[in-house]
């Protein structure tokens, strides 16, 4: 698997000692407050796993997954939810973690509709951001990198399901997009 790696953007050790950061900044903006951490699936896992051991606070913590319609690299701003939260939302303050930001379609369909279920509060917190691609105007509130524009994966973010177990970001080599699996 990684040798089909050509360059590593982010370290794990750089991520980590992120993630400690972003984990501090949180417990003191929601400290005595309702938190329910949003995780959107899949790619936010690894960072929601580790992220949320650095916030020292009560919080919940629930799942949704969406899917954009029409090609999958492309987003084309109509989302399918195709997992749903559990329970109401309206005496929490939700933290949408995710983990990339790219045309930022998805994340603007997400809280247009989770504000429809009048949560107390709803900010996003991104790993990446990718802002040279965004077509709808969505600012993270908490972000941990600024990236380029390049294809990444690793840390949850995958190229046909697979390298969302590296424990750092990269970008694969040219060869690795043939598919041999
Ligand atoms: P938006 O709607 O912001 O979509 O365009 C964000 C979603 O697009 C995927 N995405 C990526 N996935 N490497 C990936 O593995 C990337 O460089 C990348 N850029 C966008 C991702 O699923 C994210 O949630
Ligand atoms: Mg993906």
């Amino acid at each position: 698997m990684e040798e089909k790696i050509g360059k590593v953007l982010l370290s794990c050790e750089e991520i980590q000692r992120r993630v400690v950061e972003l984990g501090e900044e949180i417990t003191r903006d929601y400290k005595g407050e309702n938190l329910l951490v949003l995780a959107i699936l899949k790619g936010a896992v690894p960072f929601m796993a580790d992220l949320i051991r650095e916030i020292k606070i009560p919080l919940k913590y629930d799942f949704m997954a969406v899917s954009s319609y029409g090609a999958s690299t492309h987003s084309s701003g109509v989302v399918r939810i195709l997992k749903d939260l559990e329970r109401s939302v309206e005496d929490h303050h939700i933290l949408i973690v995710e983990d990339i930001i790219d045309t930022g379609l998805t994340l603007k369909y997400l809280k247009e509709n989770l504000a429809a279920r009048n949560p107390l509060s709803i900010k996003v917190v991104t790993l990446l951001d990718k802002p040279e691609r965004r077509k709808a105007e969505v600012v993270p509130d908490y972000n941990g990198f600024t990236i380029p524009d390049e294809f990444v994966v690793g840390y949850g973010l995958d190229f046909d399901e697979q390298y969302r177990n590296l424990p750092y970001v990269g970008v694969l080599k040219p060869e690795a997009y043939s598919s041999e699996g």
